[in-house]
């Protein structure tokens, strides 16, 4: 007879669970037969005695089969998705979606809500009056099959044992275990559809892995999840210690994608989105077109320069009843009531510009949530103006502070005045990229 703490026990005593054990615990869980307490022990017992990789398959399965899984085979020969691990600053799938849709791929992605700091994409998109994140299932297939390219939240049926889990894990301190991590974002990626997955796992400072290696660590264990489910995977690791982009804030970001898509945009978004949008072609191609990374990065970087990708963009607001004046005319998306510029206060080139500081401040304004389920102000953020490698004059402006409460701006302007940090000997700028792991190759 199967009993919930025999589990428990079996994995509090380091040993391996079966299959089975896995699949039926997680069912049990979702049905509400096995309460929180039990599964909130089991996520205790997985942080300190770890998973083998075929236990993280199985609970990733498993996860991904409490509820509806996707099939995408009778509207696409092969669609993709994409998922970053979040960062401060990251407006890429605004960017990235739009091109590779423009090239002919179908691009069908589910997305969150912000889980720490900044706002998720799905809060981004919101700050487009009218665009509709919660598509049923029948629109999100219609308009896949339709535009090539459908970008909205999940449905509370995709892998609702993650979402119940999550929420255990995120008030009994069993958030970073990399195997819970690993299930918990591939279960939904696994239950979205897609053939082809490139994930965006990102470390430093603004991410949720500190470290370059536990983020390598993470990366190459959700690459073997997806990769033992039949997928195709690539995974790229990528530099948080800094934000990606300048602006951080919804509407401030969903400007700066616009930019980024009429070929302007800072440098930095710019060559993240080519790169992960060729990946993301690369895969597509399944090893027959698109096998060349330089050939897939200038084709993306056409689609930029040309106004498709933006056209995509707009095609895609139209369909899921947004307001396109907003992407014609940036200026019409939500304001902020105050800019206050915040100065530099001495002199010498920046070593770092600490993105957790700046994502505070941005939450701090209103931008993010402190706790599920908080109000976001779409107008309110950071304008980050310097990079790390910049030099700096004193009295130089380092960021713009959008506010709509004016109580709040001290507050914010210390933390990006404690994020800038200069040096007086010149800095090399941070790298974008520390590597890529392909797992076509593995
Ligand atoms: N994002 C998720 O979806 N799950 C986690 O556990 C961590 C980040």
């Amino acid at each position: 007879m199967f009993r919930a703490v025999d589990v428990i026990l079996k994995k509090r005593d380091g040993q391996e669970l079966t299959n089975g054990e896995i699949f039926t615990f997680i069912q049990k869980f979702t049905v509400g037969d096995i309460p929180d307490y039990q599964a909130a022990a089991l996520a205790m017992a997985i942080y300190f005695r770890g998973m083998t990789r075929r236990e993280i398959v199985a609970l990733t399965r498993a996860m991904a089969e409490s509820g509806h899984v996707l099939d995408l085979s009778d509207i696409a020969d092969y669609a993709v998705d994409k998922h970053s691990s979040g960062g401060v600053g990251d407006k890429t799938t605004l960017v990235v979606l739009p091109l590779v849709a423009a090239c002919g791929v179908t691009v069908a992605k589910m997305s969150g809500r912000g889980l720490g700091f900044s706002g998720g994409t799905l809060d981004k998109l919101e700050a487009i009056r009218g665009y509709r994140v919660d598509l049923s299932e029948a629109e999100f297939r219609q308009q896949a099959r339709e535009i090539g390219l459908v970008l909205c939240g999940q449905t509370s049926e995709l892998a609702p044992a993650d979402g119940k889990l999550y929420a255990l894990r995120d008030v009994t301190a069993t958030v970073d275990s990399i195997p819970l991590i690993a299930a918990s974002i591939m279960s939904k990626k696994l239950a979205a559809g897609a053939r082809g997955i490139v994930l965006d796992v990102k470390y430093g400072s603004g991410a949720f892995m500190k470290t370059l290696d536990a983020a390598r660590e993470l990366a190459q264990v959700m690459v073997q999840i997806g990769v033992d489910d039949g997928r195709d995977m690539i995974a790229l690791l990528s530099n948080m210690n800094q934000p990606l982009g300048c602006m951080v804030g919804n509407a401030l970001e969903v400007r700066e994608a616009i930019e980024t898509l009429r070929g302007d945009g800072p440098q930095d978004l710019r060559l993240h989105c080519i790169e992960t949008a060729a990946y993301m072609l690369a895969l597509a191609g399944r090893g027959q077109r698109w096998t060349d990374h330089t050939e897939n990065c200038a084709l993306i970087e056409a689609k930029l320069m040309d106004g498709s990708g933006l056209a995509t963009l707009r095609r895609l607001v139209q369909a899921q009843g947004g307001d396109v004046a907003m992407i014609d005319n940036p200026d019409l998306l939500p304001c902020a009531a105050h800019r206050v510029e915040v100065l530099a206060e001495d002199q010498g080139y920046a070593a770092f510009v600490d993105a957790v500081l700046v994502a505070k401040a941005a939450l701090i304004l209103g931008a993010g949530r402190e706790k599920k389920g908080d109000p976001i102000d779409p107008a309110v953020g950071v304008e980050v103006a310097v990079k790390v490698g910049d030099q700096v004059q004193m009295g130089q402006r380092l960021a713009v502070i959008h506010a709509n409460n004016p109580a709040l701006i001290d507050e914010a302007r210390s933390l990006i005045q404690q994020a800038v940090r200069l040096s007086p000997e010149p800095v090399e700028p941070m790298p974008l990229f520390a590597g890529v792991i392909d797992g076509r190759k593995s």
